[in-house]
């Protein structure tokens, strides 16, 4: 790394996170490597099922059974992460990396009104008392949008649409003040009007806050228009990372260019925010038995007999870009 090079937030070093079913192990998460630099967004991109919320899931420990974290190491500024026990890292989740989920219901519980939950996060992990937590979740409603969040924080989840659940989700998600906040496909359930104000307000607050973030999604629309680097995953392996622009301009692992030819033309800032991931043709592997050499050689137009048999390793191609295919990089 060059001296200038700013010292990464997040980095994790070939991480495993592995399903032990009775039908077998399911390689969720196979030896991926990444960095997430201050003030970055890193967008996570790949079809279903190739590892995306279990990377995230890894960072925070809540991967859930019967998986479990099997090798690597997740280093958070100087901690390493896999070291804490368990009530450390409690104090990791939120305060200093929060999440927002895919499903709201996820980040709020139905039974307590938005104000006593949000405010008891400060009042238990920032010591605020009551009242001044209660001044700081109203701020922070407001500052994501809703409007008379004075009515708001007596309110239960159910009672807000989804739009504005994602919005509480998001305040939650920033209480804290965190440094890292990882996205899991944060408007995937809204519809496309709402998607698009979200994503605005969530860079906005990225921008506001300072803080970097793991967006994971399907949407190559959302990725483009939001991260600065793009880890490209495909059962359960990074296949190609680096620089979003380098991406989208050069892209050299087949599968990401699959998925750039089938993109959508990205003329409007709208259009973009709808072009979903797009299908390539054949299916996605199984991880209790993934194809041997290349795991995206039975999709491949260009794979050979060495594919079938020699596992690409991740290569550099130039500066930051990486690409794990025989025939590409180095
Ligand atoms: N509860 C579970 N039990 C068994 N295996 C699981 C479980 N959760 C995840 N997996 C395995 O981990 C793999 C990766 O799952 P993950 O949720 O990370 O995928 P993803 O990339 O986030 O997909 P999606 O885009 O659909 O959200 C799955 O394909 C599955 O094999
Ligand atoms: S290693 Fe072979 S199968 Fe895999 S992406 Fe490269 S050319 Fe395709
Ligand atoms: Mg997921």
């Amino acid at each position: 790394m060059p001296e200038s090079a700013p010292k990464p937030l997040l980095t994790i070093d070939n991480l495993k996170t592995y399903f032990f079913t009775d039908t077998g192990v399911a390689k969720a998460v196979d030896g991926v490597s990444l960095v997430v630099n201050p003030g970055e967004t890193l967008g996570i991109v790949g079809e279903s099922g190739s590892g995306k919320t279990m990377t995230a899931y890894s960072i925070l420990r809540i991967v859930p059974r019967p998986g479990r974290i099997v090798a690597g190491s997740i280093r958070f500024r100087e901690t390493d992460l896999l070291a804490l026990r368990e009530a450390e890292m409690n104090r990791f989740r939120g305060r200093h990396i929060a999440m927002i989920f895919q499903n709201p219901a996820f980040s709020l519980n139905p039974v307590y009104t938005i104000g006593h939950q949000l405010g008891e996060i400060l009042q238990q992990h920032e010591g605020m008392s009551k009242r001044a937590a209660q001044e700081r979740v109203t701020h922070l409603l407001k500052l994501v949008g809703i409007n008379e969040p004075q009515t708001r924080v007596k309110q239960y989840p159910h009672e807000l649409s989804g739009g504005m659940k994602q919005r509480v989700a998001i305040a939650r998600a920033l209480l804290c003040n965190p440094a890292l906040v990882l996205a899991d496909e944060p408007t995937t359930n809204l519809d496309v009007t709402i998607q698009a104000q979200i994503l605005d307000l969530m860079q906005q607050l990225k921008e506001q806050f300072g803080m970097s973030m793991i967006l994971i999604t399907h949407d190559m629309g959302v990725v483009a228009q939001m991260s600065d680097r793009i880890t490209v995953m495909y059962s359960g392996k990074i296949c190609e990372s680096g620089e979003a622009q380098t991406i989208f301009d050069h892209p050299q692992h087949p599968y990401t260019e699959a998925l750039l030819s089938a993109m959508p033309r990205v003329d409007s800032p709208q259009h973009a925010r709808t072009s979903r991931l797009p299908v390539i043709p054949g299916t996605i592997p199984s991880l209790l038995s993934p194809p041997a050499g290349c795991r995206f050689h039975p999709r491949c137009h260009y794979a050979t007999e060495e594919c079938q048999q020699k596992e690409p390793p991740l290569k550099r191609v130039a500066g930051d870009h990486y690409v794990a295919c025989l025939y590409r990089g180095e």
